[in-house]
């Protein structure tokens, strides 16, 4: 599988899905990141896998549909299959959608359709719900919506700060991600 990788942070779910390809795990190749943050720290990870990295700086780009039209036009000079979003905080249009069919999977920090976009931790803790989680699905246009090929769940502590919760779904994500994708190649031509 020919992957293309977009993250804006810290790039543990990249990591999880380089160190997975290095174990055999999963039969793939990350051929470009892409990365919208200049001092992001997965741009340094990608340095030391040796995986080709690619800037771009979505202020540079007037409406969303331009940043992803240049996201595309990288991608398939990478000739990538699929689209793995780890991290990337940008709402993606039909203009990426559309250039690969159900071929874009994005990691969400909740057990979805519970608790979509960008602050899911905190409104995890604010319900007060006692477990929750991850998903790994494949991407529609729609926010955080599209068919779930895996979750994971985790328990919510009662002196759990946004922090230790992240941390205890991220030890989760970099399990499912990996085998989610596998998965995703096993559904989908
Ligand atoms: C993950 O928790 C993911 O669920 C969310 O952004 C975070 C990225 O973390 N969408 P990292 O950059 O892979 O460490």
């Amino acid at each position: 599988l020919k992957l293309g990788v977009l993250a804006s942070g810290s790039g543990s779910n990249f990591e999880a899905i380089a160190q997975a390809i290095e174990n055999k795990e999963l039969n793939a190749v990350i051929q470009v990141l892409i990365y919208n943050i200049p001092d992001a720290k997965v741009k340094e990870r990608a340095d030391r896998w040796n995986i080709p990295t690619v800037f771009l700086n979505h202020r540079d780009y007037k409406k969303r549909e331009d940043l992803d039209t240049a996201i595309v036009d990288i991608l398939k000079e990478y000739q990538v299959e699929w689209v793995i979003m780890a991290g990337w905080m940008r709402i993606v249009t039909e203009v990426l959608v559309n250039a690969f069919p159900n071929h874009v999977i994005n990691i969400h920090p909740s057990i979805l359709p519970s608790f979509k976009g960008i602050h899911a931790i905190e409104q995890a803790l604010q319900a007060k719900v006692k477990v929750t989680g991850c998903t790994v699905h494949l991407v529609s246009v729609e926010v955080d919506s599209g068919l779930i090929l895996m979750q994971a769940v985790v328990p919510i502590l009662s002196d759990d700060t946004p922090e230790t919760l992240h941390a205890r779904i991220q030890v989760q994500e970099h399990r499912i991600f990996p085998q989610a994708i596998v998965l995703a190649a096993k559904l989908i031509i």
